[in-house]
């Protein structure tokens, strides 16, 4: 192709390539299946890779973002990022409306809008296309945020329709939706990294990335709420925001425009009770004056506009009694104080336990035993201690301390520098530690065992498994008989081992637990290394050059391989016949799947897609970007919807699946 068709092609496919974003992430009802959408980003990366003059910071291709660390510049706010006057009570949104009405002769509309938790971020256009993010920083000066910004799906890097101005700037927030927040926890916790405390931290967490393709795989997602467009072009606030949507925004559909305070009453009642059902938190509603001459008219104080205003919901917040402080040890020795309360109805649940994070967080509150303590129910999963309620005190009563020993195995706790957690050192002799490291290596996307928790503490308790090494060497006869082991059951369970020592590499890596090693980096180091003896064998600079393994990360697998004691599972393991290296390894350089070409898509449990185009290539066989008559397999991971089925049919390509690919390279 030459460069002129290849500028055309391109341009064509970015144009499709933003729409079908925006119809997707913005508009929630895709055109076209997930395959089409990935071919023509296929072919759009290919094309770009082989004309790179032609490149974009704006095209599709970039929301992927780059692990290029950048510092963050600073940058003055044209027009400062200004807070809004806050209020907690209905008397002073009434004072409001008087205020309003006395500078404002006219009648006046508001919008009403939520007021979504996250980070607030300022986006400048130019000729329709993004060229700068900024957070809002002090107010007057930001961060330059714009490489991490792109990754956010719902952020048109390019406008559609027309009209709009040549250069302007459009506010909102960013946030991070419950589902996606829960999710990325949940990995945190599997890969024993620290909890996220609520949206809005990760959020904020997320945007202060330095490598902007680790924040393109958290689900951040932003919603716009004002506009700075010269008036000449609107009457009113509403009428841009709609101009916004058709220009591509996320504006959410929440908004309403009313003409009385009793309406906007409504709106917060509505608000209030239903909050729990939005899928992402908010701390109140936001009333705006919505003609533009009238928020002309009534200005801005010093740091609000007169125009404006915010109802906070206060906390879904009670009272309660501590009975006391119980501490809990996790896989990795972190040692959590859980406080024990007189059950409590809020918010819709009924509250019996509170975490209360850490020891400075007790010192923090001063609590003391039997304290009447404020509960929370904030963006936080767990609902927490905020204070206490001193003068319901028992004047004699003594402060919970820290413990100073495991309650689990008596071992001293330690406490690492930087580390606001206490451990429990023990890690190959403390119980709790070495039940929950057996139940995250027999876990469904670890080894897959099929066992109960219970299970697994009957085993431990019997004596019969001290270390995931020890299942492989059950036998039926050890376990029938016990409690709750009929024959079937003793069956189930030793064939469901037996099975696992099929769970390729990535996985068996994953189920060791070591810290900070979760699926996705599992997989990174099993692909890279190869087998587990080259990990073991590689030193801190050989790891921290693997494409997104940092120190912290190549620290922990150094110091889990310094342990005499994991070295013997790993050994064990091996004995047992776990997979333990990248099964296709001794096909590297082979012809097995020479004059076959592949076409690549979708999302796979074991391997990334970069990692599978690797084996087809290191086996002599051929990846291709687009389905032709030419293609010989379609290897399909987990959004392979019916469209796609139809169209390989139509070919008569085949269409295997990750297991089957895997089968194919044993050959
Ligand atoms: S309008 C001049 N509308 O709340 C200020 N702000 O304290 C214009 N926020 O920093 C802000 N939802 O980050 C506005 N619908 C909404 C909002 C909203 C959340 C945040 C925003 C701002 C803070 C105001």
């Amino acid at each position: 192709m030459d460069k002129a068709s290849a500028r055309d092609r391109i341009q064509k496919l970015r144009n499709e390539l933003h729409r079908h974003n925006h119809l997707y992430y913005v508009e929630a009802r895709p055109e076209i299946s997930d395959f089409e959408f990935d071919l023509m980003m296929q072919e759009l990366e290919t094309l770009e890779k082989k004309f790179p003059e032609l490149s974009d910071d704006n095209s599709p291709t970039r929301r992927v973002g780059s692990d290029i660390s950048e510092g963050f510049e600073q940058h003055v706010h044209e027009i400062p990022m200004l807070s809004l006057g806050n209020t907690y009570s209905r008397e002073e949104l009434k004072d409001f409306e008087t205020r309003v009405r006395k500078t404002v002769s006219t009648p006046v509309e508001y919008v009403c809008e939520l007021k979504y938790d996250g980070v607030a971020i300022s986006l400048t256009y130019e000729k329709g296309q993004l060229v700068r993010a900024i957070t809002r920083g002090d107010g007057v000066v930001g961060d330059v945020v714009t490489a991490n910004v792109r990754t956010i799906r719902s952020i048109p890097l390019q406008l559609s329709g027309d009209g709009y101005p040549e250069r302007f700037e459009i506010r909102g927030e960013v946030l991070m939706p419950l589902e996606g927040f829960r999710k990325m926890n949940e990995q945190r916790s599997a890969a024993g990294e620290q909890l996220f405390a609520n949206p809005r931290n990760a959020t904020a967490g997320t945007l202060k990335m330095q490598n902007s393709a680790l924040v393109a795989r958290r689900p951040l997602d932003c919603y716009l709420y004002s506009a700075a467009i010269k008036d000449e072009l609107f009457n009113s606030h509403f009428e841009s925001l709609n101009a916004c949507r058709r220009w591509g925004f996320k504006i959410p559909p929440y908004s309403r425009l009313v003409t009385s305070m009793e309406e906007v009453f409504e709106f917060i009642d509505h608000w209030a009770e239903k909050r729990s059902e939005l899928p992402f938190e908010i701390d109140g509603v936001v009333v705006k004056v919505n003609a533009l001459a009238q928020q002309k008219q009534l200005g801005f104080t010093a740091k609000t506009p007169r125009w404006a205003i915010a109802y906070k919901f206060k906390a879904q917040q009670v009272s309660t009694r501590l009975r006391g402080v119980v501490f809990q040890v996790g896989r990795t020795g972190a040692v959590t104080p859980v406080a024990n309360l007189d059950p409590v109805q809020l918010a819709g649940s009924t509250v019996k336990r509170a975490s209360l994070h850490n020891a400075d967080q007790i010192a923090m509150l001063d609590l003391r035993e039997h304290d009447q303590v404020f509960v929370e129910k904030g963006g936080d999963i767990i609902p927490k201690i905020v204070g206490v309620d001193k003068e319901k005190r028992d004047g004699a009563s003594a402060p919970v301390t820290f413990i100073s020993h495991c309650p689990e195995c008596g071992t001293e706790l330690i406490r690492y520098p930087g580390e606001a957690a206490h451990y429990c050192p023990n890690v190959y002799g403390c119980p709790p530690q070495i039940k929950e490291r057996l139940n995250h290596f027999i876990s469904r996307r670890a080894m897959n065992i099929n066992a109960a928790e219970a299970t697994i503490g009957q085993l431990y308790n019997e004596g019969l498994v001290r270390g995931p090494a020890d299942l492989y060497t059950l036998k039926y006869e050890d376990i029938i008989g016990l409690e709750r082991f009929a024959k079937k059951s003793s069956h189930n369970l030793i064939n469901s081992i037996a099975a696992s020592r099929e769970v390729p590499f990535p996985r068996v890596l994953y189920a060791l637990g070591i810290r900070y090693v979760g699926e996705t980096v599992a997989r990174k180091l099993a692909t890279h290394f190869g087998s587990i003896d080259r990990i073991r064998q590689a030193g801190v600079d050989e790891l921290t050059a693997v494409d997104e393994i940092g120190e912290r990360i190549a620290g922990s697998v150094t110091t889990f391989f310094q342990d005499e004691a994991n070295i013997n599972t790993v050994e064990a393991l091996k004995e047992a016949g776990l997979q333990l290296e990248i099964r296709n390894e001794e096909a590297e350089t082979g012809t097995l799947l020479e004059g076959k070409s592949f076409v690549i898509s979708g999302t796979f449990e074991n391997f990334s897609r970069d990692a599978l185009k690797e084996m087809v290539a290191s086996n002599g066989g051929k990846n291709l970007s687009a389905v032709s008559s030419k293609t010989s397999y379609i290897l399909a991971g987990e959004n392979m919807g019916p469209e796609k089925l139809k169209k390989a049919e139509a070919l008569g390509i085949p269409v295997i699946s990750e297991d089957a690919f895997m089968e194919m390279l044993k050959g």
